[in-house]
This record gives C-alpha cells, structure tokens and sequence, in this order.
C-alpha cells in the first residue's frame, strides 16, 4: 500500500500534511509543539473485587487542526481514553497535557459528542441546548451566547429548527446540535465517540461529509473514536491503531489523501485491507494480561 503509511514518527505531523514531506522541508526546531499529548498513559476500573485495565502505556500527539482517529476493537478503551482526556478518569501512570498544561479534570477547553441521541435536554429548544454550556461555563454573556449558538446552529444547517425540542428532530439533526454545542464553546480540542454509530448509513455518510466540510469552515482540532475503519480513513488526517483489551498503540498511519470521493478506489480499499489485517492480527508482544485483584 502505498498511500496509507505506517509510520511510528508521525510525531512532527500536522493538519492535512505529509510528515515525511514537513520533516523534508521544516527545520525539527521549527516545530510547534503538539496541542494534546498522551504520554504512556495507562487507565484502570477499580471495583471492590477486581481492577480492569483499560489501556496500557498508550502515547500519541495531537496537532493543532488535526483529526486524529482512535482506532480499534469493541472493549479496546477508546471510550476510557476519551473520558481521561476530558479529565473525569485520573491515569495510573503517565500523564495527559493540553497546550503544555496537565489535564487535572474536565474543562471548557474539552467537550465530547457522545454516540447517544439523548445527550440533549429536551425539555431546552435547539437554540437554548447549544448556549447553555456557554452560560454555564461563563463563557460569554447572554447576548454573545445567543449570537454564537445561531452561528453555529446555522453552520450546522439547523437554523430553521433552532426553536424545536430534541424530540421533534431526526437523530442525524440531534447529532448537528451536539457537534454545534460543542464548537460553540470553540474548545481546544473537539473529542467525538463514535458519533455517528447510531445513525443509518446514508445519514452516516453524509454526517461525515459534513463534518469535513465544518473542519475546512473552522479547523477545529478534532479527536474522534470510531471502530470502523472506512470511517477513520474518510475522516481523519491521522490514525492511531489500537490493539485488543487492553489498548495499546499498535501503529499510526498518514491518511490525510483519503475522503469520502475515495471511497471504493483501489488504494482505499487497500488501505481498509492493510489496516484490517493489522486490526485482527495477534500480535503476543502487545497483549498484555489484565492487571490482577489488588
Ligand atoms: N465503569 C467501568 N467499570 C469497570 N470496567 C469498565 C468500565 N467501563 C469500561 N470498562 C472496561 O474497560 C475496558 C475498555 O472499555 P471502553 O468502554 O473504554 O472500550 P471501547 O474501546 O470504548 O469499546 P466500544 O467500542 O465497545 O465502545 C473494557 O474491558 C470494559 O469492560
Ligand atoms: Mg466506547
């Protein structure tokens, strides 16, 4: 495969570039440093009669703009991952940074889309779901929050539904007003658990083109898990391959030609196959016994 390269130094990546071309034509100490870095980080369920191991020694940078894919198997703790990065999950060892600073808890500066449609209050019209974290996080003023929650509703394309409740819009519509909320709060960094899981497949198509669309509109700096791989391929400029329970980085590969027009081409479709391939093998150096009782 040609397109699609594994490449364990994708730390000097950055949005939508070829690393190896930036490591070519950028002097290494030109480089901004990462926006978010995951650094050995490993996570751990504590219950009374055991402790489950969600993911061990797991390192990746995340640049400014970039969409950075989470890729792996159900139970992986892509999940986990993300909830550490928002900071409700305290890593056992190794540790999380934004912008230098460590992530001690959650933050304005980290919102999450969940996969579910009922992240919404519903008894709040569109318009008052995507202002309220504005005003509760005391972000802006009432007036700044409305006039952002209408910008962003209408990048969305909801704006003739911004006075409907969650229950009189489609579940694709609900998910706009979830990824509209949280590029609201305009974070650092945007963090998506399979956002679109749920949704059909048509729906689920064009909610991903959309949000490429938004992405070149805005330039967010995306964080998204997802277990498919087609989906991480259109999406991301970036993946991180994650093994079996518990995760560990497998590799990282360079995806940023991929979008939706590539789908079904024969360099994608080899990319999905050499991405499959590595998905399902067993590799015995990565897989790592749960941590036993304590
Ligand atoms: N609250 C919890 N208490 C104990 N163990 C948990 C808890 N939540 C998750 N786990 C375990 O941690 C591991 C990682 O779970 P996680 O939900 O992060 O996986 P995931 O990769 O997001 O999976 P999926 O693709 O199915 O969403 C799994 O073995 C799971 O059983
Ligand atoms: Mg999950």
């Amino acid at each position: 495969m040609t397109l699609v390269a594994e490449r364990p130094d994708l730390s000097t990546a950055r949005a939508g570039q070829n690393p190896a071309r930036i490591e070519a034509e950028t002097p290494s100490a030109a480089l901004p440093p990462p926006l978010l870095r995951v650094s050995d980080l490993t996570l751990e369920y504590r219950t009374p009669e055991r402790v489950v191991r969600a993911t061990h020694r797991v390192g990746f940078d995340v640049y400014e703009a970039d969409r950075f894919i989470l890729l792996g198997p159900s139970g992986c703790g892509k999940s986990t991952l993300l909830k550490a990065i928002a900071g409700f999950i305290p890593p056992v060892e190794g540790s999380i940074t934004l912008g230098g600073d460590v992530v001690r808890g959650p933050g304005p500066d980290r919102i999450v889309v969940f996969q579910e449609f009922d992240q919404l209050p519903p008894w709040k019209t569109v318009a008052q779901n995507v202002a309220f974290p504005l005003r509760a996080a005391g972000l802006v003023g009432r007036r700044e929050a409305e006039a952002r929650a209408r910008h962003y509703i209408d990048k969305v394309g909801l704006t003739p539904f911004a006075d409907s409740y969650p229950h009189q819009l489609s579940g694709g519509m609900k998910q706009r007003v979830a990824i509209a909320r949280a590029l609201a709060t305009q974070p650092k960094v945007l963090l998506m658990d399979e956002p679109f899981a749920a949704l059909d497949a048509l729906t689920r198509r064009k909610m991903q083109e959309e949000l490429l669309i938004l992405w070149e509109e805005v330039r967010f700096t995306l964080l998204f898990v997802t277990h498919s791989i087609e989906e991480a391929l259109v999406v991301g400029n970036r993946v991180a391959l994650l093994s079996p329970h518990p995760g560990r980085v497998r590799g990282e590969y360079n995806c940023h030609e991929f979008d939706l027009t590539s789908v079904g081409s024969d360099v994608f479709q080899a990319a999905v196959q050499r991405l499959h391939s590595r998905l399902f093998e067993t590799d015995p150096e990565t897989s790592v016994p749960a941590a036993p009782a304590r």
